[in-house]
């Protein structure tokens, strides 16, 4: 008998690139040139900022907290969040935690509208829940950002601290978080609101950047995510592209969970006679 060559197996690394992206490319750790790949590697970012604490903070209160504030974006969305998020009884948020929001005086300027957007809806939201806690994790923050979150009276935690904080009465504010962080998030609790990529996506096959196996246990998570909660597109906002393929989702009711699993096995046994 001859015995078949074993195939090597194609090891895979991950590079995360200087905008945050996470690229998993062919070969074993420390063998890619990532220049060459043409991946620029977070830890070049220059942290070198125009800003200090006193710049940054009346630059933000001067434009982004203003220019988010007057955007039909920022109306849309306060409107969804008194029409369908306060009013609901089955909805407590006690805390909010925000991963990936990227630096925002290293990096682009959404990271500030993102800031603006986060804050006003931590305002809104504040009429009705007693939020104790706001926490950040991002590993390009700088030590400016950091002081900056910390001078608005939040928390910033290291990486992976935040995920395992994430639970049921958490409000997650992750845009454009990257899909493999997401999941982790995602699977340790539903959140009971949450803004973050726009998942139906993924699960259509467009994680990418994820080896299979990895991408099978992601989109088993981001299914069950997406049964559990409503969900609509984030409206647009004509600065940056941060709402873009992005989602706000928020926990359902049990009755509605009862009422389509009830549905969903009505349709199953039909499925059943037919056959
Ligand atoms: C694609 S960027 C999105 C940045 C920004 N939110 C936006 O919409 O433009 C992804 C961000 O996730 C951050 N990130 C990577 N690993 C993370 C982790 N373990 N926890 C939190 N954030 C992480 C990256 O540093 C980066 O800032």
């Amino acid at each position: 008998m001859t015995r078949r060559k074993k195939r090597p197996q194609r090891k895979l690394q991950q590079v995360t690139d200087s905008s945050g992206w996470t690229h998993v490319v062919k070969g074993p750790p420390g063998t890619i040139d990532a220049r060459t790949a043409g991946i620029r590697l977070e830890h070049e970012k220059s942290a070198e900022t125009k800003y200090t604490l006193k710049t940054y903070l009346a630059r933000f209160r001067k434009h982004y907290a203003p220019t988010w504030q007057e955007s039909s974006c920022s109306q849309s969305l306060s409107r969804l969040l008194e029409q369908e998020i306060l009013p609901a009884e089955h909805i407590e948020i006690t805390q909010c935690i925000c991963l990936g929001l990227g630096s925002m005086t290293a990096g682009s300027e959404s990271s500030s509208f993102e800031l603006a957007a986060l804050i006003s809806m931590l305002e809104l939201l504040g009429k009705k829940h007693r939020i104790q806690d706001v926490i950040f994790q991002d590993p390009v923050f700088t030590s400016l950002d950091r002081a900056i979150l910390h001078s608005l009276g939040y928390t910033v935690v290291d990486t992976p601290d935040a995920f395992s904080k994430v639970d049921g009465t958490t409000f997650l504010f992750a845009p454009h978080l990257e899909c493999y962080h997401y999941a982790t998030a995602l699977e340790v609790a539903t959140p009971a609101l949450s803004v973050g990529s726009d998942l139906q996506a993924y699960v259509e096959g467009l994680l990418s950047s994820l080896a299979e196996n990895a991408k099978k246990g992601s989109c088993q998570i981001f299914r069950n995510f997406m049964r559990e909660t409503d969900s609509r597109p984030m409206p647009d906002f004509d600065r940056t592209s941060w709402c873009k393929s992005t989602r706000i989702h928020w926990l359902k009711s049990k009755e509605e969970n009862v009422g389509e699993s009830m549905i969903e096995q009505g349709i199953r046994s039909m499925e059943l006679v037919e056959r």
